[in-house]
């Protein structure tokens, strides 16, 4: 039977970290603001917010919250963009994705300043990212990462297989891997032999959104199996991407869906908001 890797354990530790150190800083005078900016009334989203201002107020973090009607114009989100770019106080800018379909969201990722992009999305951050130079790394992607490390589990010299593409998670992961000197092949849609691939994974990062994807047969005997995803079921519980019930048995360590991956995207949010803070007062 695999070990947990406990998320919820794992993100408390980084957020009790980040405490530490804004209350480090606030004996300079200095407290890091983030700003979130969501637009229409997505219960998901609005969900995301509310516990990323929470996660804020326990890190001692101020938070700016523009909560913003849906029939707000791409313009008008673009000039609150520039005025938080040109503000002194917010030192974290995070627009919360999706954003309403009349809205260009590569416009506005792009209008971020990059060194207050605490969600790392911006093509400049990407780019550092992929050069191993990146301050903001995407959270999620970072998240992972921190969960394999503080289990214990060196990645230099590992066969890593990444699960998905994406561009907020499967590419940046795969490029984090690379940067811990992981041997990486990522696996998408027009894969060829992806169970075979898989199953040559001594670390496996699952992220495709595809319900319980995932089986034991695809995993080697004591792989680290890292599950990004989150689905729904039809009996309203959450699921991952992997078949937990399943892989559990023959990996050596786990992350359970919920209580994985998901809870560390807040705390390396919260990590960068520290990051950007620091950068842009000293
Ligand atoms: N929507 C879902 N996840 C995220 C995230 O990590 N960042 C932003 N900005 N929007 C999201």
């Amino acid at each position: 039977m695999a070990g947990i890797i406990d998320g919820k354990k794992i993100s408390q530790e980084i957020k009790d970290e980040v405490k530490e150190k804004v209350e480090q800083l606030s004996k300079k005078g200095i407290q890091p603001c983030l700003a979130v900016i969501l637009v229409g009334d997505d219960p998901a989203s609005q969900v995301y917010v509310r516990n990323k201002k929470r996660a804020c107020e326990y890190c001692g973090i101020k938070s700016l919250n523009y909560e913003l009607p849906e029939e707000t114009t791409e313009k008008e989100l673009l000039a609150l963009v520039d005025e938080l770019n040109n503000s002194k106080e917010c030192n974290g800018i995070l627009v919360q994705l999706p954003l309403p379909k009349h809205i260009d969201e590569n416009k506005v990722l792009l209008k971020i300043k990059p060194e207050k992009d605490v969600d790392g999305f911006h093509p400049y951050n990407v780019g550092l990212l992929s050069i191993g130079k990146a301050d903001l790394k995407a959270c999620t992607p970072a998240g992972c990462i921190e969960l394999i490390k503080r289990s214990g589990v060196d990645i230099t010299r590992k066969n890593c297989v990444v699960v998905g593409r994406s561009n907020i998670v499967g590419k940046p992961v795969g490029m984090l891997l690379l940067s811990e000197n992981g041997t990486v092949t990522t696996c998408h849609s027009k894969t060829k032999n992806m169970s075979e691939i898989c199953k040559s994974a001594d670390i496996l990062v699952v992220a495709i959104g595809k319900e319980k994807f995932i089986k034991a047969d695809m995993v080697k005997e004591g792989a680290v199996v890292i599950d990004v995803g989150i689905n729904r079921m039809e009996n309203g519980k959450l699921c991952g991407d992997v078949d937990f019930a399943e892989v559990e048995k023959k990996a050596s360590l786990i992350t359970p869906v919920p209580g994985g991956v998901g809870p560390m995207t807040i705390a390396m949010l919260m990590n960068n908001c520290l990051i950007a803070c620091k950068k842009q007062n000293m």
